[in-house]
């Protein structure tokens, strides 16, 4: 009788749909806010230093996530071929994260190390003059850019505020640390250090 109710009010079935789905929904979402292999740092996880801070930047500002990954699926076939998966706790320090899901290029996460310093700048200025056949643009003025000191303490220090545990020594050393670098050092200090960083687990 109370059934019938609902079936023939679509009104009301329509809000008790909705209740049902924020339920669960709730009931898979909240757990996550507490769980430790989320919210705590993997092992070796440590805050971007400045540079590596910087370069990230430059990553953003660039759009490489619109043709990179950075998320290591655990799949045979991303594992073989990129390395161990993704672990939650390795994007704590990550704002905005950069997982990604359009793969034109390959996945990043695990490109630190791959190569040396040298061939990421020359492939950054034109990437075909290491790999002939990419599409990839080049960023030839990253070279030639250099950094805002001032500025990448300030980012710093911002992060601070979202839980990033930057030390007031840090923030202040910041701009020395960037001091002379152009953007593009920044940029392949940030690639050299994407790696898997964390327990293996099975
Ligand atoms: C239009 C799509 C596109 C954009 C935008 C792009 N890439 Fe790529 N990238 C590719 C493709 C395709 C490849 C594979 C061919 C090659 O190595 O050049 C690649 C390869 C790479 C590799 C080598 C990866 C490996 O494992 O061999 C790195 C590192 C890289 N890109 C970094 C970047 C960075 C940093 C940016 C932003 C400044 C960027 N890419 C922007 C398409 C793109």
């Amino acid at each position: 009788m109370n059934h019938e109710v609902v079936e023939k009010n679509a009104w009301l079935m329509g809000a008790l749909i909705a209740i049902v789905i924020s339920i669960g929904g709730l009931v898979e979402i909240v757990p996550l806010y507490t769980q430790a292999s989320v919210v705590q740092p993997s092992p070796g996880i440590k805050p971007y230093g400045a540079l590596e801070l910087a370069g990230r930047d430059v990553y953003v500002r660039e759009g490489c996530y619109n043709c990179h990954s950075q998320m290591v699926r655990p799949l045979q076939g991303d594992t073989e071929r990129y390395g161990h998966y993704s672990l939650a706790g390795e994007s704590v320090y990550d704002h905005p994260f950069q997982f990604g899901s359009k793969r034109t290029g390959p996945d990043l996460a695990r490109v630190g190390g791959r190569y040396s310093d040298q061939w990421q700048r020359i492939h950054l200025n034109n990437p075909r003059d290491l790999v002939p056949e990419s599409n990839m643009p080049g960023f030839p003025w990253l070279a030639k850019d250099t950094l805002d000191g001032a500025l990448v303490s300030v980012k710093m220090r911002a992060l601070t505020h979202i839980g990033v545990p930057y030390t007031e020594q840090e923030i202040k050393d910041a701009p020395s640390v960037v001091s002379g670098h152009t953007e593009l050092d920044a940029l392949v200090a940030y690639l050299q250090g994407l790696q898997f960083h964390g327990e293996a687990k099975p």
